[in-house]
């Protein structure tokens, strides 16, 4: 499904180029949920704008679906970690999660439907005729999230997407987005500093290295579905991947790369 090849990528020239990527080579095959984790700043972000198309990188190859990634793929969806700029504050929440609808040619009742529902998915349908301004943080990070679940993408990035929610919210939405890619089918690739939250949500776990970031190692989650936060947290299977993760995260950037 999508094949990231040899990404590197170099922000600024001259005495001011900061290298962010340092070659990344990263699969992810039809229905898998890859989630990326690394240390702050590594350049986990930039490699997901790379594979939205929203920047050019400097080196290597992005493929969907066997097509280079040249600007953004249409059927592909972004919950950015930014979400106070990801909402149209002109816009109502209902309006905001239907608007992308439009290019899936449903009409405009079948269009509200969907966000209707969607925002009830995310535990918002009271909000729908508020606009995001009258929101809080997380809530906004809602519906974000209701608004690509209800793009039905067959590609899902996500840039830390439970990072302003709080606890109970975030296990929620871990459920509700394995619940939806279980549902439609989805490829997610999501990234999240938070190692237990990747090995719970993932099939398999991709560790980067600090910047210029490269893959330290990655990890299958064979962990058996469906998924619940407190049997599966308790399971030694997930007590043990956790720890591999942690000892990935923190390993030396010298090392060469690990298979678990
Ligand atoms: N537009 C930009 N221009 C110049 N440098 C940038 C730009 N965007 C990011 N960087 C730098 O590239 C590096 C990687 O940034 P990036 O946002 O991809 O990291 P990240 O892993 O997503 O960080 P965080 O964990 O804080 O979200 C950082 O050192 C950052 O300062
Ligand atoms: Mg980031």
């Amino acid at each position: 499904m999508l094949d990231v090849v040899n990404l590197s990528h170099t922000y600024g020239e001259g005495p001011n180029a900061h290298q962010a990527l340092g070659g990344i080579d990263l699969k992810v095959a039809e229905g898998e949920m890859v989630c990326v984790v690394g240390p702050s700043g590594c350049g986990k972000s930039t490699l997901l704008r790379s594979i939205a198309g929203l920047i050019r990188p400097t080196e290597g190859q992005i493929r969907i679906r066997e097509t280079t990634v040249a600007d953004t793929p249409g059927d592909l969806a972004v919950v950015f970690q930014d979400y106070s700029r990801s909402l149209f504050p002109w816009m109502s929440v209902g309006d905001n999660v239907a608007l992308p609808l439009r290019r899936r040619g449903k009409d405009r009742t079948a269009r509200r439907a969907a966000a209707a529902e969607a925002l009830e998915e995310v535990g918002l349908a009271a909000a729908s005729s508020k606009f995001p301004w009258e929101l809080s943080g997380g809530m906004q990070q809602r519906v974000a999230i209701a608004r690509a679940l209800a793009y039905r993408p067959s590609l899902l990035l996500m840039d830390e997407p439970f990072g302003s929610v709080d606890a109970q919210t975030r296990e929620d939405l871990e459920d509700l987005v394995l619940k939806v890619r279980e549902h439609h089918r989805m490829t997610v690739l999501l990234i999240t500093h938070d190692i237990d939250e990747s090995v719970y949500v993932g099939d398999r776990v991709v560790v980067l290295t600090r910047s210029p970031a490269r893959v330290a190692g990655e990890l299958s989650v064979d962990l058996p579905f469906p998924r619940d936060q407190i049997a599966t947290r308790e399971l030694p299977a997930f007590v043990h991947l956790r720890a591999e993760v942690g000892r990935l995260v923190r390993a030396k950037k010298e090392s060469p790369p690990v298979q678990v």
